[in-house]
């Protein structure tokens, strides 16, 4: 990752600061042992995107669950919805993607670079080629890809890639309400791709031009959005430290009133302290009742809260966590990077917080004599009902272990000689490296207990 020269770059690592070192070496990492590979890597890769590797599609499902466990599964007032990435252009007219979604673009004419205006740290300077005063006047760019559906390529057949999950999300509102028959406050929740032409895509899986978002909508009576959004604040900071980032790593933002997307009233970011500086992690924003009032206004259709009983009848307000599953998987890998030295030699560890960590545990048989394979497959099927395991053969135990702690893997079960006499097998803890010996009739629980710590 070529992280943009910034003050608060820095070439240490500790608790309030991940490294610009660190930010290489996890990048590194995570093409060295399949978490993400640069999309279409063998044609000399495409920066826009990025394919998640048989590590990282792991780790990601992981990610997107710890959400969809805290946003909808363990919530009574939260419903789940899987909407179209196609849609046509009424809905972004109606949304004011369509006018209001874009980005002040400018190009030099000494390099041609191309940069957003609001981006450049000297508005009148060429970020790459140091020229001043070749940037041009800039243009209002639109983010959202256009396409066709259908044979015929014409104004008629337009469609658009989402560039948000959210409205999906309105534009299903009644249907959502009165099938699930929840009144406000109620939350509808969404993970899925969307897509935005990023005039600069960069910094590894922080920005790219298709990525995965996990989004809410809150529908709340208008006179509480404030106190909700407050709440979701609070909330979502805290699922982050929950999952292991250390709090001096993270903070909120609340936006400054220039910055405020068309939609909202108050927006606040959840920062992340990335190798770069701080930036956002998650948009926490009041949409009022601006999405619902500009479908309802387009479409002809009411979107409202009606109370047949006492006659109540208003247009909900919306508080938003709007947060991104690939730019979150970053974060927390950045964060559980640990290297120390052990016994004279350099340790790399992913020290991830068990519910994210790729695999649960591996097992490793000392020898790749067939009876220790064996007797060590069948601890893999005893295990890979419960848990993500891996198995791996290869190499002496040390590498071993040291490739499962780059995993991130909290367990390591060796099978050995003694394992055929006695039945027991050995097992290793990620962090403290501390072995315990047991029984393989007794593994089962003690993952179960361990890993739901
Ligand atoms: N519905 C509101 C919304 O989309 P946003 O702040 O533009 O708000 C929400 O996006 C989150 O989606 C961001 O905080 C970030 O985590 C993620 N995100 C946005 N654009 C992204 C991009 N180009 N690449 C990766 N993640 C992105």
């Amino acid at each position: 990752m070529p992280p943009p020269p910034s003050e608060d770059s820095a070439a240490r690592s500790g608790v309030g600061q991940v490294s610009v070192e660190v930010g290489e070496a996890v990048v590194n990492l995570a093409k060295r042992r399949g978490f993400v590979f640069q999309s279409a890597d063998i044609y000399g890769g495409f920066r826009s995107a990025y394919d998640y590797g048989p590590v990282g599609v792991l780790m990601l499902r992981n990610v997107k669950e710890a959400w969809w466990n805290a946003m909808v599964q363990q919530r009574a007032d939260v419903v789940g919805l899987d909407a179209s990435i196609l849609s046509p252009p009424a809905v972004w007219e109606a949304s004011g993607h369509l006018t209001g979604f874009t980005d002040p673009l400018v190009e030099c004419s000494n390099c041609g670079r191309r940069h957003r205006l609001d981006q450049l740290a000297d508005p009148e300077r060429c970020s790459h080629c140091g020229v001043a005063g070749d940037l041009g006047e800039p243009r209002q760019f639109n983010l959202m890809f256009r396409t066709h559906a259908g044979p015929v390529a014409d104004a008629a057949a337009e469609v658009y890639l989402r560039p948000e999950t959210a409205q999906g999300m309105f534009v299903n509102f009644a249907n959502v309400m009165r099938v699930s028959r929840l009144r406000p406050p109620f939350g509808i929740a969404q993970i899925g791709k969307s897509f935005r032409n990023e005039i600069t895509p960069g910094n590894f899986i922080f920005r790219t031009r298709e990525f995965e978002q996990m989004e809410m909508e809150f529908f709340v009576p208008p006179p509480d959005a404030a106190r909700w959004h407050e709440y979701w604040c609070a909330e979502r900071l805290r699922w982050y430290s929950g999952l292991g980032i250390p709090e001096a790593l993270l903070r909120l933002r609340p936006h400054d009133a220039d910055e405020l997307s068309h939609y909202s009233e108050a927006t606040s970011d959840v920062e992340f302290r990335y190798p770069w500086g701080w930036g956002e992690l998650e948009g926490i924003a009041n949409r009022t009742d601006y999405d619902l009032r500009a479908h309802a206004g387009h479409s002809g259709q009411r979107l409202e809260y009606h109370n047949a009983a006492t006659g109540e009848r208003y247009v909900p307000y919306v508080i938003e966590p709007a947060a991104g599953a690939t730019r979150a998987m970053m974060a927390f890998l950045l964060a559980a990077y640990h290297t120390e030295e052990v016994r004279g030699e350099r340790r790399v560890v992913l020290r991830l917080h068990h519910s994210l960590a790729p695999f649960k545990a591996a097992v490793l048989p000392l020898s790749r004599k067939d009876a220790l394979t064996g007797r060590a497959r069948e601890v893999l099927g005893i295990l890979s009902p419960h848990w993500m395991v891996d198995y791996d053969e290869t190499q002496s135990i040390g590498r071993r272990y040291r490739r499962q702690d780059e995993l991130g893997t909290p367990y390591c079960v060796t099978v050995d000689f003694d394992t055929l006499d006695d039945g027991a097998v050995t097992i290793r803890d990620r962090d403290s490296m501390h072995q315990d010996r047991l029984p393989i009739s007794k593994l089962v629980d003690y993952l179960s207990t361990r890993l739901a710590d």
